[in-house]
């Protein structure tokens, strides 16, 4: 981070410019591409990101292409000023603020999409997303150029995704995943917890306290993919205020597979709506 404020730019090519600049004066870059409405799971990113880089860029751009037609791209949180100024304490030196105009001047032709590691969970529930993301954070990549990219693993599989897009498509870039900053009743923190009911609100903390109690499963010795998420499911399906799960996956972390039998990295994760709010969380689980 600089000790100069925090500037706000809107095009492409201004932004390109600064950063340009500051990478011939040697310095690296950290990127936190972000959707707004950021809280405190974002600012961990951008502090993050100053802690390891010398210049911090933050983008906000809610991004149609990863929203289906029947979901709540409208009305997405969108909170400028709030949003600038929780960014700059936390230590970004400039705000990536695009129109859709800026960043799809035309109809869109080209998509990014990966297989196998999209083709299940958040890619079964919501087809088009997974893409959807991929196309945008290629455009932003593309746009900020070499760089320390940070994403929250809240978003497991996007960060799963994104870490192998870079890796596949030789990008100059470095994906870091960032841990999950949780409310102090383990809730995930996450921009659509804003559009729980009070009484949601309460019951949401079910969806942590399910994996958590997959996690213990796997400590106590099972290594049944079927039966830990079994376990999670049952939870879940029983609490007051949540629907069963859209899915609950208990997969190898890097490719988000189920295997036969346990071992390694391995991912436990959910999607649960709460009324007309869908929340998504996971925990990882190291086997020796
Ligand atoms: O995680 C998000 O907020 C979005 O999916 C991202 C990475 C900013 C792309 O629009």
């Amino acid at each position: 981070m600089t000790t100069d404020a925090m500037m706000i730019v809107h095009t492409i090519p201004e932004l390109r410019a600064l950063l340009d600049a500051e990478r011939t004066a040697g310095r690296r870059i950290g990127f936190v591409p972000t959707m707004g409405a950021l809280h405190d799971g974002h600012l961990t990113l951008i502090r993050e990101a100053a802690a390891a880089t010398e210049f911090v860029v933050t983008s906000i751009y809610v991004n149609p292409l990863q929203f289906a037609p029947d979901e709540d791209l409208e009305s997405y949180p969108r909170m400028l000023d709030a949003d600038a100024a929780s960014a700059e304490v936390a230590g970004a030196d400039v705000l990536f603020v695009p129109s859709d105009h800026e960043m799809y001047p035309e109809e869109n032709w080209t998509t990014v999409s990966l297989r196998v590691i999209t083709e299940d969970w958040e890619g079964e529930s919501r087809p088009t997303h997974l893409a959807g993301v991929a196309t945008v954070v290629t455009k932003l990549f593309n746009i900020v150029g070499p760089c320390t990219a940070f994403f929250g693993e809240k978003d497991f599989q996007q960060l799963a995704m994104l870490g192998r897009m870079a890796r596949d498509l030789n990008m100059a870039i470095d994906v870091v995943g960032v841990p999950t900053v949780r409310e102090d009743d383990g809730l995930a923190m996450s921009s659509r917890n804003l559009r729980l009911t009070p009484e949601h609100r309460e019951q949401a903390p079910i969806v942590q306290r399910a994996l958590q109690a997959g996690a213990t499963a796997i400590q106590d010795g099972e290594r049944n993919p079927t039966a830990v998420a079994e376990v999670i499911s049952t939870m879940i399906a029983t609490a007051p205020g949540a629907d069963a799960p859209d899915y609950v996956a208990v997969v190898d972390a890097s490719s988000l597979q189920t295997p036969e039998v346990l071992s390694g990295e391995v991912r436990l994760l959910t999607a649960v709506k709460f009324g007309d709010v869908r929340l998504i969380d996971n925990i990882g689980v190291t086997l020796k």
